[in-house]
């Protein structure tokens, strides 16, 4: 199906590798300069791949990467947004080759190969797309839009410099359409596409016992244990059908009616099954009354990400910890507001934190949920891009994961986002073994190139 020929398939693969060998892990302060190195060399390939100009902005944390090129003033404006930046190899004993020394193997789900590497989907394979749709035509001369590129550095640890870097370029920003391939879609038969991001709101709490960890023996029995404490507390803040118990959570949540929710279901075609098998369950749980896909797409969660405390070491020690930690995460939903649910969170945990200890609540970052409207060029166009590339209509469905910055666009820019992305679930994004379908790459590159035809016409 791809326009591509052997040579410029075998050269895109090739310069993709080249990007994912560049360590870009944003979270580790040790890789900085690896990420000014890597801001660099995508710089350099937006020039070799056809824009008029190009820059790596400095920001207080990892740098922007920018780029665009001026075709004709009755033209619409893309505006292609994505990061470089990848999350932390760890743990880097499970990976079956070296994270950032990408391979091609062949695998069940790809048969005809996936390129295994931390980032290859998520998002620098992805990214890499846009930059040779993109060359594909100018080199075809029907690149029909004015096209700007944001890549940035900071995706995975929240975004906080984009935020200004967009508050003090909004007219250089200035846009038709925000286009992203940052998320995934069901298969390549019967291709998804996202219509949603869940927001999110993520928390650290600390309890603090006694001034030191105690032997459990000569104290035990006579205060109260920081871990169980806030084991107690964590076990509260989801009910025995599944809700979340913190007052005033569900109060902005959009309830979506009886028929629509029906059809959604009718249409995805989504197999309990398949999604137990392919994560080694034999049953699923959560909020009781939804199915698993809404349970996943329209219901806001709440997990704990990680939980410490105490002796964990080799054989045992009899200690009672002076603290108990925690990282929790909520997914929200439209139309609620991750600055109000992180206050709401705090509120409640303080108020149910009992006087045997102290509590500790910090907002590490979040975002706000975010829908594609069906009523813009931006929509009608990706749906039609699709149709050229599978053969097929796609599937509108919400997704579950986040992408912070996307709702800034639309308050802060005034433009509304595509997300038009190519991954599978079993992608391992964030997982050791992290890999991306070739196919899924190559049909990428076309299905771009079809959403610039029909936005441009
Ligand atoms: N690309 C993902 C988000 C994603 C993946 C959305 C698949 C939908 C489908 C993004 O890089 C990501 O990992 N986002 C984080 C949030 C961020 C603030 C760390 C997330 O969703 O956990
Ligand atoms: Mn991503
Ligand atoms: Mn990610």
């Amino acid at each position: 199906m791809s326009t591509l020929s052997e040579e410029e398939k075998e050269k895109y693969l090739n310069e993709l590798f080249e990007f994912l060998k560049l360590p870009s892990i944003s979270a580790d302060s040790r890789y900085k300069d690896s990420m000014i190195k890597t801001a660099k060399w995508l710089s350099n390939e937006l020039i070799k791949s056809g824009c008029d100009s190009s820059k790596v902005y400095e920001t207080d944390g990892h740098p922007i990467v920018y780029g665009e090129k001026f075709v004709d003033g009755s033209f619409p404006t893309i505006l292609v947004y994505g990061h470089y930046d990848v999350q932390p190899p760890d743990p880097i004993e499970l990976w079956t080759t070296p994270p950032f020394e990408p391979v091609i193997k062949n695998t069940n789900i790809h048969p005809d190969g996936a390129i295994f590497a931390r980032g290859a989907c998520d998002d620098k394979g992805q990214v890499f797309m846009h930059v040779k749709a993109f060359e594909q035509l100018i080199k075809k001369d029907k690149l029909n839009c004015n096209v700007k590129f944001m890549i940035e550095g900071e995706e995975e640890v929240g975004s906080e410099n984009l935020e200004k870097f967009l508050l003090e370029n909004k007219s250089k920003l200035n846009a038709d359409v925000i286009l992203i391939s940052d998320t995934g879609l069901s298969n390549l038969k019967k291709p998804t596409f996202t219509i949603g991001l869940r927001g999110l709101s993520y928390m650290e709490i600390k309890i603090t016992g006694p001034n030191r960890d105690l032997h459990s023996g000569l104290y035990g029995g006579a205060l109260a244990n920081p871990i169980n404490i806030l084991s107690d507390m964590i076990s509260s803040l989801i009910d025995e059908e599944g809700k979340i118990t913190i007052p005033g959570f569900y109060d902005n949540v959009l309830e979506i009616d009886q028929s629509k929710r029906e059809s959604v279901e009718e249409m995805s075609k989504f197999d309990n099954d398949d999604f137990k098998n392919s994560i080694g369950l034999k049953e699923t749980k959560g909020e009781k009354g939804y199915s698993t896909l809404e349970r996943l797409s329209i219901r806001p969660t709440l997990d704990v990400n990680g939980i410490w405390g105490g002796y964990t070491g080799e054989g045992s020690k009899t200690v009672i910890p002076s603290e108990a930690s925690a990282k929790i995460s909520m997914r929200l939903v439209p139309n609620q507001n991750w600055e109000k649910i992180s206050e709401l969170f705090t509120n409640h945990i303080k108020k149910i934190t009992p006087n045997s200890v102290s509590i500790d609540v910090t907002t590490h970052h979040g975002g706000n949920p975010y829908i594609t409207p069906e009523d813009f060029k931006g929509y009608d166009s990706a749906i039609k891009a699709y149709k050229d590339s599978f053969g097929i209509d796609p599937i509108p469905q919400k997704d579950g994961g986040s992408i912070p910055i996307v709702p800034m666009f639309e308050s802060i820019l005034g433009t509304k986002t595509v997300l038009m992305g190519f991954g599978l679930d079993s992608d391992a994004i964030h997982s050791p073994d992290e890999n991306y379908g070739v196919k899924n790459f190559f049909i990428g590159i076309d299905t771009i190139q079809n959403f610039y035809k029909h936005f441009g016409n």
